[in-house]
């Protein structure tokens, strides 16, 4: 329950509804000049030279008419071939359907996937897309609850504990948005037995599969025996690249249910930004340096952060992958909606409540390191005195 009576109407009226609450905040915190944003998901940096290079190259060639609805033919296979030497996924071209960003790919997934009534298996806490796109097409969910203790790892137990005659799917997001836990390779070897078992369908997003830490490693489930059939992998531009204005992402799954998907997509959106499509090759085809670059920046930026959350003695779950540290709030008293609104308000510093994630996560933020170090630092520093104050009253 948010008690405060200075969290004004309209956060209340959206505190239910995580996604609407985050972009309530964000638009809140544009009132806010000197805001430092830590809500945010999308990256800080620069989209590599030679990724704009290509973009250039492509307009001035005049390359500004329709792709196929599915993709370039030449970017779906770079992404069948990235898949299978990267990740050990037995795919092909015919395999990918290149999508308007990660979001239309898990929308199309859902519109193409469920049958009303049909039961997803989703980890929580989670990027509430999913709810949206799961209920819009008449899905249900079933969550399935990871822990502080675990890492937010998924437990194989706990995800056959839920199957009913219902269920259609299991979702997997490793690395998490937004615990930054990771789902490690017994596990979801575990799952994937689960998963012929029960003959489920298994949906992976692994759109921050390139920042795992600490020697952690990313496994993609669809290279597991008998996943072929049964896997549908979701990735991306705009976290690997830092491409997200670019809206491009890709799916791939089975030759039919791809041909599937596309049937929905050019209903919605048609293909995909041609030029887009164009720097998506160069990323994939190009110079991986920039890449490492940005590997090594966050895991600075999540040393920084690790350190600034200790000092506050707020308790966290150490990220093995993606760029947020899930933070357990509770030892401030307050309602975790209530904190970010006063963090803002007070601070200036926007970082999302739990609850944007999850109606389970009141006593939880998560806060993204997606800008400067020195922003990070100053935002320790804004944060420092008003976490201190609400748990002294506590
Ligand atoms: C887990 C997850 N999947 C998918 C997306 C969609 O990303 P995009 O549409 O930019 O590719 C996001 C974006 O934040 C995400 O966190």
């Amino acid at each position: 329950m948010i008690t405060n009576p200075n969290i004004p109407p309209d956060v209340r009226a959206v505190a239910a509804d995580g996604t609407q609450l985050r972009y309530k905040l964000m638009e809140l915190s544009a009132q806010y000049p000197d805001a430092i944003a830590l809500g945010r998901g999308d990256p800080d940096l620069a989209t590599p030279a030679h990724i704009i290079a290509a973009v250039n190259e492509a307009v001035r060639q005049q390359r500004t008419g329709l792709s196929l609805v599915a993709g370039l033919p030449e970017l779906r296979q770079a992404v069948a071939l990235k898949l299978r030497q990267e990740n050990g996924l037995p795919v092909t071209g015919d395999n990918v359907i290149i999508t308007t960003g990660g979001q239309e790919g898990l929308f199309l997934i859902m519109q193409t996937l469920l049958d009303p009534g049909d039961e997803v298996l989703v980890p929580d806490p989670r990027y509430t897309s999913y709810d949206e796109a799961i209920e819009s097409a008449g899905g249900k969910i079933v969550l399935i609850p990871t822990d502080h203790d675990d890492a937010f790892n998924l437990r194989p137990e706990v995800v056959e504990a839920a199957i009913t005659p219902r269920t259609k799917a299991v979702l997997i997001i490793t690395p998490s948005n937004p615990t930054g836990g990771i789902v490690t390779e017994d596990r979801l070897r575990a799952i994937a037995e689960i998963a012929v078992k029960h003959n489920l369908i298994v949906i992976a997003d692994e759109i921050y599969e390139k920042f795992v830490y600490d020697g952690w490693r990313h496994f993609s489930i669809g290279s597991l025996p008998g996943m072929e059939e049964r896997a549908i992998t979701l990735n991306g531009f705009s976290k690997t690249y830092a491409m997200t204005g670019f809206r491009v992402g890709f799916v791939a799954a089975p030759v039919n249910f791809i041909q599937a998907m596309t049937k929905v997509k050019a209903l919605t959106t048609g293909p995909a930004a041609t030029i887009s499509q164009y720097a998506a090759l160069a990323a994939l085809t190009g110079p991986q340096e920039p890449l490492h670059e940005f590997q090594r920046i966050y895991a600075e930026r999540r040393q920084i952060m690790m350190e600034g959350l200790r000092a506050m003695q707020l308790d966290f779950s150490e990220p093995r992958g993606a760029f947020f540290l899930w933070t357990n709030s509770a030892s401030t008293g307050i309602h975790a909606t209530e904190l970010s609104y006063l963090l803002l308000k007070e601070g200036r510093v926007l970082i999302f409540p739990g609850t944007g994630f999850g109606e389970n996560w009141a006593g939880y933020l998560r806060i993204s390191i997606l800008q400067s170090t020195e922003l990070l630092r100053e935002a320790i520093e804004r944060m420092k005195p008003i976490i201190a104050r609400y748990r002294a009253a506590h």
